[in-house]
């Protein structure tokens, strides 16, 4: 175990400045890590509000045990520390407690994507108008394109998805829990992984079924949290109509029929500029191919949602969107569902090895 001085020393070595807090500081910011604290519980552990004593509002992350070497956990904090960008969380420092691992984030004031859409209390007051998804779509687009194209190494985040979205006080988006998947280095992997994690419903195709990783996989998850922004509702929902179900399949039909816009959220009572919403669809489609190759770039993809997006494109390509079935491709597998809603996969009958 590192002394705490060295630790420091090798935080001021690199630019960044993660603060290394002590644990204890952050048991009683947190009323000792108390349930009234929780915000909730993710795939790599729980999440507590804090208040420091400057009066500072931070939330506390306590990672699930990871193999990782202290070292290296210190220098993918340095990482992360570093990444400034409006449309990511962003992180202060951590701390270390035996073998506990704790990550200190700013606190982002609106919960998350997920809640303001469908997870409310109260469902009957609309949160967000098209005004707002609209700029949550184009502020994510950003973030992911700061993400996979501007840092280096770049990061595939892994899990997009409507929880890991977080509103600050504007409700502009910010991304959560970037840079958590090189936590865990056992899990990531260029080529291929044969542990798949990640969430039902927003896991691409190629991931899913052979453990290929590329940023086409945030493309796609991306696609799937599009469709969700317009529709306000969940990729799968079972208290639907049976052709309702899958989101993505809903969608595929409705595009067959000619009918997209019947996927626009009711409530917001016809209240959308139609070019947005059909730009915001289109794009959508482009991200679920099938065919990662055929995915656009996050960059391209916020081109298209601000200038538009060329038609042809657009009915030449959504052709193979649901070449494999969803329920196909679960059939490969073996699912197990933790007890947060994400999933965690093993492959059975299609090992890449
Ligand atoms: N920095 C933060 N500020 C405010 N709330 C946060 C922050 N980070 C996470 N949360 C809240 O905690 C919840 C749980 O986070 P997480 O453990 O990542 O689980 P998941 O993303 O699977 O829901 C998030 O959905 C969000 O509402
Ligand atoms: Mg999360």
């Amino acid at each position: 175990m590192l002394a705490f001085r060295e630790i420091q020393k090798e935080f001021a070595k690199q630019q960044v400045q993660p603060i290394l807090y002590s644990y204890n500081v952050l048991k009683v910011a947190t009323k000792d890590f108390h349930p009234s604290n929780k915000l909730g519980e993710g795939g790599f552990g729980a999440v507590y509000k804090g208040i420091l004593l400057d009066g500072t509002h931070v939330a506390v992350k306590l990672l699930n045990k990871s193999h990782q070497q202290v070292s290296e956990f210190l220098n993918e904090i340095v990482l992360m520390t570093g990444v400034r960008h409006k449309n990511l969380v962003k992180v202060k420092g951590c701390s270390l407690q035996g073998t506990q691992r704790l990550i200190v984030f700013e606190f982002v004031e609106n919960k998350n994507l997920a809640e303001a859409l469908w997870d409310r209390p109260i469902k009957s007051v609309l949160l967000l108008d098209w005004t707002m998804r609209f700029n949550i779509c184009v502020g994510i687009a950003h973030g992911l394109i700061y993400l996979h194209e501007y840092l280096q190494p770049r990061i595939i985040h892994r899990d997009i998805k409507a929880s890991n979205i977080l509103l600050d006080k504007d409700l502009n988006p910010k991304i959560a829990d970037f840079g958590l998947a090189r936590l865990f280095p056992e899990d990531i992997s260029h080529l291929s992984t044969a542990h798949i994690a990640g969430t039902m419903g927003y896991l691409s195709p190629e991931y899913a079924t052979l453990g290929k990783l590329t940023e086409k996989m945030d493309v796609f998850s991306y696609g799937v949290l599009l469709l969700e922004i317009v529709s306000g509702r969940k990729n799968i929902d079972l208290s639907l109509e049976t052709n309702k179900i899958y989101l993505l399949e809903w969608a595929h039909s409705l595009h067959e029929q000619d009918k997209l816009f019947d996927l626009i959220d009711q409530q917001l009572n016809n209240n959308i500029l139609d070019d947005e919403a059909q730009r915001v669809i289109d794009v959508a489609l482009l991200c679920v191919q099938t065919s990662a190759s055929r995915r656009p770039s996050m960059s391209h993809v916020l081109a298209m949602l601000l200038n538009g997006v060329d038609m042809e494109d657009v009915s030449k390509e959504t052709n193979n969107i649901h070449e494999m079935e969803i329920s196909n491709l679960l059939g490969f597998h073996h699912v197990v569902p933790n007890n947060h809603g994400n999933v965690e996969i093993e492959l059975s009958t299609l090992d890449p090895n």
